[in-house]
């Protein structure tokens, strides 16, 4: 049965404070609670309990309950007796650490006891009402004779075999978080804008000391910009960030114990890439920015969860701007946003930025809530502009601290603040499905008149056939002829669902500039030849404008690649300037000469009504690849070679962004140079982010078996290394392998298949083969739906999770429909399936 958004009632009782006590042991962890409540409004005495927890002891003020007093029904507990206004529930449990596969509640990750409570793990510790807007203070005692022992808030007290934890700041059970076992920290210090000292630490296993440094160095970072750019300062005398590697997903931020995924804390110029860096500082600035938007205002119930998600991705992006190149950023987030976001709106699991109904909640931690969460406000801070923004979000932080809030309620500081009636613009956060906005243009040359006609369309998505109009701002910019920007950029706020805006006083037709630095996310369609693009992506004064006017040739050529034709000149002779504009930052170059993937080209073919072929669609990539590589390989050679860093090793924006450039030049070239390139680059990189990309190329070239073997060898005791190793040779690999190299990965021992990134590294690196994932037998469909019913049983989130690869299904051809559909419907035929991976395949399989 779904849980509803319009089904909220508040919690019959407050509670005042927690008392927890840890005994632990791997098999049979003794959790006694002691919670004080006091009543609000009459309602009964109900807890959450995991099926999984075994309840011993149960008692209201010392007394012990009768059996007929307690009634445990599925995940509920109900306390029947009378009870005062104000009484002590006391509770005692064991749990199973060691066999909590699932790595929800208190889980065993080699050897390390850690937690992961978001959404509703805490009730597989103990019985509590697990919801966000039950606040409390807790106090933590652990007994272990492991030597590190963690949990929220301050130190009371460590001897030996104990440590006693109090946190001061009330919160909901999904921030709380425990970590005991061997680990060793790097340590640092802040000292906050009000002179409050905070000593840092990032717990990893003995021996990966030397690896944690740049994420200290992020936590670093974070802190001193959420205190400039916002105001926000840390409340506790310390900051506990601890790196495990089996985790579901990326991150948590638990108050004042973030745990990691070690992934995104480990790193070194041997064994992480540029990439790698540059996620781990923008996450550990996400979970440090929660303390904030997450944890000192908290949501309501998880209908909002868009409220802290939505608000802390946005945060993210601004503090990765702040410390690198700002429209470099832009793109890359356009780029992720289309490619799962658009397609989750596009297809059956679109769902509002804020859902009205779900079943497992943890299916709804998504790109729309996440990325699209946070282009909404995006939205809105262009449309109150940054003084309006900076009011509004002061006033959030001083009427809500402390509180479980709601959509409506951030909304409200936006009206207060701003004056603005938001009611229209609250659409963005009930309607699914991207709207489609289409731009017509109109010039009177007599008067110098340009008119530009909107007209906004949002198609159907599940439960929601017809949408009203929403707010759109609409940046535009007009450059003259001859390259100037005759109107510097300006927001058109639509409305309607058509309208109309004139500019006058122009002295030529000049060229639009449309949808500047992506200022909505809507599809936009225009017409706008071939020259046009290529105008704006030489002149186009805005860099995310001018990426997409390329972007856009390069697709527009690809769809024809599909249907027979060659590549379009002017699109080569467009690369050749980009590869001539020495001045341009090499990471925009880079990101210039990337072209679409697969699965973007396959979109843009279902779009136009059209069934995507997979097989052609890779080799009109290929082919095109091949045919920048020969128009300009004398350009091309000349940058990998100037771009080569001589430099020590450094993460930050401008070399990786001298790599990135030199690391796009050889991938086009390797189409035509057999692969010579990246051997060499292979033998020569002395870095990860270098090494990698070359191993990846060797892999496309069919040149890998060497290399691979000699990167094994020397990383086989580097889990993250390991885990990349098992997912470029699936990637990477020409279609037609791909399946029988994932089979065959698949069959090795140390596939260690219940680890989350070994599992995501083999069966995400095939889902993200476009081609070898839809091969046309469907044996990409039987393999993927294979390991899913297997992690199901194990792992239900993660199985749930890797479902998605499925969600487009529907748009190809008849014999790959009827293989998905086979697979689909095996899955959900399966005895005992998970409720996570239940709701996930049912709502995919309805796509058709
Ligand atoms: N709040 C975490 C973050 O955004 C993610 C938690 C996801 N939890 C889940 N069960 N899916 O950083
Ligand atoms: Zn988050």
């Amino acid at each position: 049965t779904p849980h509803l958004l319009a089904d909220y009632r508040p919690y019959p009782f407050t509670i005042n404070q927690v008392r927890l006590d840890f005994t632990l042991d791997p098999s049979a962890t003794v959790v006694r609670a002691e919670i004080q409540m006091t009543r609000r409004q009459s309602g009964e005495l109900e807890l959450d309990i995991g099926k999984d927890v075994t309840l011993h002891r149960i008692s209201v003020d010392g007394v012990e309950l009768e059996p007929a007093d307690v009634t445990r029904d599925g995940e509920v507990l109900t306390v029947h007796a009378a009870l005062p206004d104000q009484f002590t529930l006391a509770t005692e449990v064991t749990i199973n650490p060691a066999a909590n596969t699932a790595f929800e509640g208190l889980y065993l990750s080699n050897g390390i006891f850690c937690t992961q409570c978001e959404a509703e793990g805490f009730r597989h510790i103990t019985p509590y009402p697990d919801r966000p807007d039950v606040m409390a203070p807790f106090e933590v005692t652990i007994h272990s004779a492991l030597p590190v022992l963690l949990s929220n808030g301050n130190p009371v007290s460590q001897s030996d075999g104990q440590a006693v934890w109090q946190d001061p700041w009330k919160k909901p059970a999904y921030l709380f978080a425990l970590v005991a076992g061997d680990l060793h920290a790097v340590s640092g210090e802040f000292t906050t804008m009000s002179g409050r000292h905070v000593d840092l630490n990032v717990w990893v296993r003995p021996g990966d000391e030397p690896r944690a440094g740049y994420a200290l160095e992020s936590l670093v970072r974070s802190m001193k910009w959420d205190e400039e750019a916002y105001g926000r300062e840390y409340d506790l005398d310390v900051f506990n960030i601890v790196a495990v590697d089996d985790f579901n997903m990326g991150a948590m931020e638990n108050k004042g114990l973030n745990i990691f995924n070690s992934k995104l804390v480990l790193a070194s110029p041997e064994t992480a890439t540029d990439m790698d860096y540059e996620r781990i500082e923008g996450v550990i600035g996400h979970e440090y920015f929660h303390n904030w938007t997450g944890n000192r205002i908290t949501c309501r119930d998880w209908f909002q969860l868009c409220l802290k998600e939505g608000l802390t991705v946005f945060r993210d992006q601004q503090f990765t701007s702040a410390m690198r190149s700002a429209p470099v950023k832009r793109i890359q987030d356009v780029v992720t946003l289309r490619a799962r976001q658009f397609r989750e709106d596009q297809g059956p699991l679109a769902h509002p930025v804020r859902p009205e109904s779900f079943v497992e909640i943890n299916n709804f931690y998504t790109a729309t809530v996440y990325e699209k969460g946070a282009e909404v406000i995006g939205m809105l801070k262009r449309l109150v502009g940054d003084d309006g923004y900076a009011k509004a979000l002061d006033l959030y932080f001083d009427r809500h601290d402390g509180d479980a809030a709601t959509i409506e309620d951030w909304l409200k500081v936006f009206e207060d603040a701003t004056g603005r009636d938001l009611t229209q613009f609250k659409r963005w956060y009930s309607d699914a499905g991207t709207p489609i906005l289409t731009m017509s243009e109109a010039w009177d040359a007599a008067t110098g008149t340009l008119t530009l006609t909107f007209e906004q369309k949002t198609p159907p998505t599940p439960g929601q056939p017809d949408k009203p109009p929403r707010v759109i701002p609409i940046a535009i910019g007009l450059i003259s002829p001859n390259g100037d920007e005759v109107q510097p950029t300006t927001v058109l706020e639509m409305t309607k669902e058509k309208q109309e805006f004139t500019f006058d006083g122009l002295s030529a037709q000049p060229v639009v500039s449309a949808l500047r630095g992506f200022s909505a996310p809507v599809v936009l369609k225009r017409q706008l030849d071939a020259a046009g693009k290529a105008f704006l992506f030489a002149h186009d004064t805005d860099p995310f404008a001018r990426w997409e006017a390329g972007r856009d040739l390069a697709r527009e050529t690809l769809v024809a690649m599909t249907g027979g034709a060659s590549p379009d000149p002017e699109y080569i002779a467009a690369i050749g300037r980009v590869l001539a504009d020495d001045d341009a930052d090499p990471a925009f170059r880079a990101m210039c000469l990337r072209l679409p993937s697969d699965e973007e080209i396959a979109v843009a073919i279902s779009d136009a009504g059209n069934v995507p072929d997979p097989d052609a669609i890779h080799e009109a990539r290929e082919a095109l690849g091949a045919a920048i590589a020969s128009a300009h390989d004398t350009a091309l050679d000349r940058i990998y070679r100037e771009n080569a860093v001589s430099e020590p090793y450094e993460p930050d924006a401008d070399q990786s962004g001298r790599r990135a450039l030199r690391l796009a030049a050889l991938g086009l070239l390797n189409r035509i140079d057999g692969g010579a390139g990246a051997t060499s680059l292979f033998d020569q990189a002395g870095n990860m982010t270098e090494r990698a990309a070359a191993l990846g190329l060797l892999i496309a070239a069919g040149k890998a078996d060497d290399a691979l073997q000699r990167f094994y060898d020397e990383f086989s005791d580097v889990r993250l290394v390991v885990d990349m190793w098992f997912m470029l040779p699936v990637a990477m690999a020409p279609p037609k392998q791909a399946v029988e190299v994932a089979k065959t990965l698949a069959a090795r021992a140390d596939f260690d298949w219940k680890n989350p990134n070994r599992f995501r590294a083999l069966i995400g690196g095939l889902s993200s083969n476009h081609a070898g994932f839809h091969a046309a037998d469907g044996l990409g469909y039987d393999f993927l739906a294979d390991w899913l019913l297997k992690m199901d049983a194990v792992n239900p989130q993660i199985a749930a999770r890797m479902s998605g690869a499925f969600e487009s299904w529907a748009q190809y051809d008849e014999a790959r429909k009827s293989h998905a559909r086979a697979a689909l419907d095996r899955m959900l035929d399966a005895p005992s399936l998970s409720r996570n991976l239940r709701e996930m395949v049912s709502r995919i399989r309805n796509a058709a």
